[in-house]
């Protein structure tokens, strides 16, 4: 299952999503960014709004839970508060973001920053490998990129966002419990590094006048693991690489890799994309190549609001469970909206800590207690 921003996919899950919001009583619409909107007026239309929901969107051959989740769950709170004819004095706005993973574009964050306010309109000419922009795959999506700036909630009075997810790691599952609270969100770097040398004939041209760029971007990737496993708490990954043109007889005389550098300390991320990129550099002087390095993220770690992760703790509490607190090494859209408002989040255990793979599951046992806890903290939020 793939389903980038703004593809036939989304406009599927959009349509789905958005008739389980209606039938749980809410208003739907699709904003400027592409995001789905589900909205529950509350009883009190001075008490503000509270935000909840996940992405939609996936990465590629990805599992079904990873964003989906958060945004199910959220409907399904709003479905049982209606069943139970419970009256919230504040708004409940359910959101399915349309870009979490940037899997299009490359980018991160793109509905949630839309909605934050943060998103610079510039992204907007950002093109996907067959040339269409950001701006253009919204139109034709129906939405409305001009507007983009519309879906900012700035001016909304906003109580916080709380997001469901799977925990995307193995803690829960070790720990034995069914759901924990997030304690802290990892800062994220992402880049694109591109080595040019000089293409040729692979049968001809001897190896010791080569400016192979395939040869140069493999020890680059050699670099960023051996940077990664020399420092406690780093993780770093070339997820996509391509040596150009792409022929088998012919010296790749491009090679594009994407980089992902993540750490709790900010400090100690920047250090380390610091070296790969004079690394980088190193190897493409050594070979006789050029060296562009393209920033494509720089998240900072994010601090979750603690008054409202202690609702949520209080939440799991009330329902007799153990209380667990971890940190994310994964970003989410929650990474975003934190500019905007508090933010907490409540991480589902997941089979074998796997995701972004088919093979992502969760126990609906271990989903009923993630919707009983949200269900109880908005209850509290209420009180
Ligand atoms: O990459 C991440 O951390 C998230 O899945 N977008
Ligand atoms: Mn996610
Ligand atoms: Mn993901």
């Amino acid at each position: 299952m793939t389903r980038p921003f703004a593809s036939g996919a989304m406009a599927r899950a959009n349509a789905l999503v958005g008739r389980w919001m209606t039938e749980a009583g809410m208003a739907v619409r699709v904003d400027a960014a592409g995001n789905l909107v589900g909205h529950l007026p509350g009883t009190d239309p001075d008490a503000g709004t509270l935000l909840m929901g996940s992405h939609l969107d996936s990465v590629r051959d990805a599992g079904p839970f990873d964003g989906p989740l958060g945004v199910l769950v959220a409907v399904a709170c709003v479905e049982r508060l209606r069943a139970e004819d419970v009256g919230l004095p504040f708004a409940l706005d359910v959101l399915g973001f349309s870009d979490e993973e940037g899997l299009r574009f490359g980018t991160a964050y793109l509905g949630s920053r839309a909605i934050a306010g943060t998103l610079d309109a510039a992204l907007l000419e950002q093109a996907d490998d067959d040339g269409v922009t950001i701006g253009e795959a919204l139109a034709a999506f129906g939405a409305e990129p001009s507007a983009i700036a519309g879906a900012s909630r700035r001016e909304t009075r906003l109580l916080g966002y709380v997001e469901v997810h799977i925990e995307q790691g193995p803690v829960l599952e070790q720990r034995g419990a069914a759901v924990g609270v997030v304690s802290a969100i990892a800062g994220a770097t992402r880049a694109e590094v591109r080595l040019t040398g000089r293409a040729g004939h692979a049968g001809t041209v001897p190896m010791d006048l080569r400016r192979d760029a395939a040869c140069a971007l493999a020890e680059f990737v050699l670099a960023v693991e051996s940077t990664a496993r020399a420092e406690p708490g780093l993780v770093a990954t070339v997820g996509r690489l391509a040596a150009l043109p792409g022929a088998p007889n012919v010296v790749p005389g491009a090679a594009v890799a994407s980089l992902d550098v993540r750490h709790a300390e900010d400090h100690v991320r920047a250090t380390a994309v610091g070296a790969l990129r004079d690394r980088a550099g190193a190897i493409a002087a050594a070979r006789g190549l050029r060296l562009t390095w393209e920033a494509r993220l720089d998240q900072p770690a994010v601090a979750v609001d603690a008054r409202l992760s202690d609702l949520l703790a209080g939440a799991v509490a009330e329902l007799g469970l153990p209380e667990v607190r971890l940190s994310s090494g994964a970003g989410h859209d929650a990474v975003a909206l934190a500019d905007l408002t508090g933010v907490a989040m409540l991480f589902v255990r997941c089979a074998g800590g796997v995701s972004h793979h088919p093979d992502e599951s969760v126990e609906a046992a271990d989903v009923a207690v993630a919707l009983d806890v949200i269900d109880r903290f908005v209850r509290r939020l209420a009180r």
